[in-house]
Parts: structure tokens; sequence; C-alpha cells
């Protein structure tokens, strides 16, 4: 394993659910041990770092984002000593591991909550925010607005009502209380000690609540994060912080901490933040063949520390959020990618990349190439690289949740006995055809794409480190952008459309250079100080210009 405290700028990202990926013990449940027998496939994908979603005891009400003991392994994925097997073998194979750490809010069945609603004067009434009414903070949105009408629940018990930000069965926990503040920076060394490699921090931008304000992003919350930044820089160096804040661009840049005007200056909160708003506005250049609203976000983006970076995504296991665009674009993305009211969920839109995408080869390529050049480190969501479906039909985000296919035997390779939730099985991505063991003995297959897309980004630092200047080629048809560092410059075009594009460029500075697409190893007549090209319908470059 490389040591270097910077290895996430130029890494791949993948994220697995467990209960999904693989079962071990026939239960028909993923677990840790079906996770570990798959390292080596993931080591063959070439993939950097894990992120696996929440693994600890829960009710499952929001799938393990509702912890009922932060301590412990849920029983369907295994035991802590599984969970350290996972970590060395993964380890031993070049990959690290992150974890959900989710600080917000806990189920109402940890033993916290339990105790906090029973009466006023509990012990751990201080650790949920209770209130005599429900009328406080009325400037906070509601985020699952499909199933939530207030973000306050009234507890019969006391007669009092309990704040949460998500379902009601996830009170928040209070970080007024400076015991909740320091016991979860207890948990964090918990599994920090265990040796993973950092963690996605879930929902971080509702840790506190100030009336007058939409308890977004609040200066106390940032200076919490800050703190739980120092206990890893002091303990854990090389330990990273990715922080899941659903926000807009200028919202986000203060994650990252430092100093806005000089990213000379080390960032002292997240290391990673999600780009949230880039990702809806990719599918919408993909279905308009217009790169207008990518350039407009990207120009929106500030620059960030040196020494974080930022995580771009197509999808994940969550909606495909549409909280980062206007209400018009919402509704036109909703119309353009959710035909089917069961498609929608909340904000957003519930369908994996492949069915959003018409299950188009060329606009699935199209699409990761632009994960794959865009400044940040990329994230691949556990199916994608085969193309998995998903099935609408299931409760809440559970259709794009389903059982990793790993071959065309019945249960896929995922389980021997009934999964827990159906195995796609259908004609267009049921498993007998969509699987890993037929793509990969397939040299034309996505997956061979995927890993290629995985080891020429490697290949190519200057896509993890170079900064990035947006072109103008003369048609909002072709997106393209120049990657470059002191020593390397990459020039990544994409034609939008299913019609051959024109595009020229301006590059005086790279007059007689001959481009070499470092994908396929083409090579393109020496450039004068302008350049005109012919992009084919969906047609990606990665052109090395130095
Ligand atoms: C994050 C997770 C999501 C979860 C929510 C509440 O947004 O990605 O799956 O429901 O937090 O914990």
């Amino acid at each position: 394993m490389n040591t270097d405290v910077t290895w996430f700028k130029n890494a791949v990202f993948y994220e697995a659910h467990i209960r999904s990926f693989c079962d071990s013990n026939g239960d028909g449940k993923g677990d840790l041990p079906g996770l570990t027998s798959k390292l080596d496939y993931l080591q063959e994908l070439g993939i950097d770092c894990l992120w696996l979603l929440p693994m600890f005891p829960s009710p499952l009400n929001d799938d393990g984002y509702d912890i009922a003991d932060y301590h412990n392994i849920h029983p369907d994925y295994g035991t802590v000593e599984d969970f350290k097997t996972l970590i060395s073998e993964a380890h031993a194979r070049g990959i690290r591991v992150i974890a959900d750490l989710v600080l917000n809010h806990t189920s109402d069945q940890h033993p916290w909550f339990v105790e906090s609603r029973k009466s006023k004067d509990n012990p751990y009434r201080d650790y949920y925010v209770w209130s005599p009414t429900d009328q406080k903070y009325k400037d906070a949105r509601i985020i699952f607005v499909d199933t939530e009408r207030s973000n306050w629940t009234l507890d019969e018990t006391t007669g009092e009502y309990y704040w949460h930000r998500f379902y009601a069965s996830q009170p928040d926990l209070n970080y007024d209380n400076p015991v909740v503040a320091d016991t979860m920076i207890d948990v964090l060394k918990y599994w920090m000690d265990m040796g993973i490699d950092g963690f996605r921090a879930d929902a971080v931008p509702y840790l506190f609540e100030r009336e007058g304000t939409n308890c977004e992003n609040l200066p106390e919350t940032h200076a919490y994060l800050q703190r739980v930044r120092r206990v890893l820089d002091e303990d854990y160096p090389g330990a990273i912080l990715l922080g899941e804040a659903n926000q807009w661009p200028w919202d986000l840049r203060p994650y990252f901490g430092g100093d806005e005007n000089d990213p000379t200056v080390p960032g002292n909160e997240f290391h990673m933040a999600f780009h949230f708003p880039v990702m809806p506005r990719i599918f919408k250049a993909l279905k308009l063949g217009d790169a207008t609203d990518v350039l407009d976000i990207m120009s929106k983006t500030p620059s960030i520390p040196e020494n974080c970076q930022w995580c771009v995504f197509l999808r994940n296991h969550d909606e495909l959020t549409l909280e980062m665009v206007t209400t018009e674009d919402r509704q036109l993305m909703w119309n353009l990618y959710a035909p089917d009211e069961q498609m929608k969920l909340n904000l957003g839109i519930r369908r994996r990349l492949a069915p959003l995408l018409d299950n188009d080869r060329r606009k699935i390529e199209l699409a990761n190439s632009i994960l794959f050049t865009l400044p940040g480190a990329p994230i691949i969501y556990y199916g994608d690289e085969i193309g998995m479906g998903d099935n609408i039909s299931l409760f809440d985000r559970n259709g794009v949740r389903t059982p990793m296919q790993w071959n065309a035997e019945p249960g896929a390779g995922f389980s021997t006995a009934k999964p827990w939730a159906p195995v796609i099985d259908n004609n267009e991505y049921g498993y007998q055809k969509i699987n890993v063991a037929a793509q990969q003995a397939d040299p034309r297959s996505l997956w061979h794409l995927m890993k290629h897309f995985i080891a020429t980004r490697k290949a190519n630092p200057v896509l993890g480190w170079g900064s990035c200047e947006f072109l103008s080629p003369g048609n909002n048809a072709v997106l393209a952008y120049l990657r470059q560092t002191g020593d390397a410059a990459l020039l990544a075009v994409h034609n939008l459309t299913d019609r051959p594009q024109p595009a020229r460029f301006n590059l005086p500075d790279f007059a007689g250079v001959t481009p070499t697409d470092v994908l396929t190893g083409q090579e393109f007549s020496p450039l004068d100080s302008s350049a005109a090209l012919t992009l084919q319908p969906y047609q990606y470059l990665w052109l090395r210009l130095k």
C-alpha cells in the first residue's frame, strides 16, 4: 500500500452495497466474507478505494443509515472479525476502504433514543433535539418530501416533538450537547483503530439547528467538522473524509476549509466532497446534445485547496438527485428521464445508469468518459461497470440496489438462496445476459472498457492533478476541456449527439504537437495554432498534447 497522503487525488473509487454484493452463507443477503471473496475482482478492475454503505446493526428502515449500534456489525453482514479480515485482505491487494459515518442521526431503536424518549429528565434526553412545539426552525426544508410532512414528530410519552431531517425513524442527534459531539468522535476513532482509511461522511450539512436559518451549512457545523478533521490528521495521517453535502458549489466550498482566495493554503475540513450539481447537468447535456449547463456550473465552481479533491459520480445508491437544479430543470429532467411516475422519488429519479441512457453503449461510454476526465476523482457505483438494470417496482431506492450479477446461474452467482431483493431478470438486463463472467470473457464488453478507462486514467495523473480549462469549440454539442500540469497536457473532447459534429480549437501553445489519443493510441495530424476536427456520433477522445 503506498503511504502517500495525497493518494486520493488520482484514485478511482467504487461504491459497494454489502447486502447486494455477494452472499457467502446462503441466507440470501450479501455479507462481509462475500465481499472479501470478491476483492480479487475489484483488484482486477483496478479500483483504489472501496466505499462501503452502512454495515452497522440497524432496523433497516433506511437501509442501514438508521444506526442502532455504532460499535458493531449488522448480524446479516457478519462480525467485527469479518470486518477486520476484509480490511487486511483489501490492503493486501492495495485497495483502501472507507466506511459510512452517519453523524447527523441515529435509528429510533438506538438505546440512546429509547432512553431519551422515556422522560424529560432522562440522562439521554439531551442527546436529541426536543421541543414543546413543532414551530421551531420553520425555514428548514423537508428532504424526504414523498413521505415526511414535517421535520418534527410528536412523541406521545412526553408530549414533545423530536427533530429529524430524514425519516421520522431517524431522530437527529443534538450537537449542541458536548457529550454527543465527543461521543461521535469516539465512534470515528473506534473504526479508524480497526485500520480503515477514512469515511464517507453522511448528510453533513444538517448537524446543527439555528432559528432564522435553513439549518444547513452553519458555522457551528463547519467548526465541528474541522475538529473531526484534526483528529484524523493527528492520529490517522493519510485517512480521508469524503463529505456528502448535496449543495451548490459555493456552499460546498467551505467544506474544504483553507482559504477561498488561495488554493495553496491547505484545506482543513474535508479532503473530498461529492460534486452534486454537475451530475444532473451531465445527463441533461447528453439528452439535449448541449454542453452549456455543464460549462455553466463548472464556471461557478470555486477552486479548492491543492490538498483537496472533488469526487465525481454519475449514479449512486440514492435517487438521481435533482435538488441542485432549478424548478424548471427539475421538471425537464423528469420529463426526459422519468417518463413513468414510478421512476420518480422525492426530488429525483430512481433509475440506474444503463436504463437512464437507453442501454445505448455509445451514451454509456460517453458519460463514463466525462466522469473519468472531469476534475475530481471518479466513483463507480457497483454494477454500473457491467451496465446493470433496475427494478422500479421495488420499495424506496431498492430498485437500484438489487443483487450484483456475477454469472448466468440462478441467483446470478450472488446467492444460492432466494436473494433479499429479486435479481434483475428481464430480456434486456437479466442476469442471464448482463453479468460479470460473460463480460470478462468478451474483450469488447463494457466491463473491459471500464477497466481500460481506470487503467488509462491512472496512467495519466494529469487527470487527477491537473488544472481544467473549458474550451469553446465553436459548437455547443461538443464538450471539451484541457487538463494540465507542469509537464502534461490532455485534451478531453466529447460529442454529445448522435450526429457528426465539427469542433475547432485554438491551441497556439501546442502548435506542432502530434496529439495521441491515450485510450486507443491513435495519432492525429500535427496541430497548427488552431485545429479542426469532425467528431463521430458520441465520439470521445483523450488527446495527449504533452
Ligand atoms: C444520505 C444517504 C441516504 C440516506 C440519507 C439519510 O443522503 O446517501 O441513502 O437515506 O443520507 O441518512
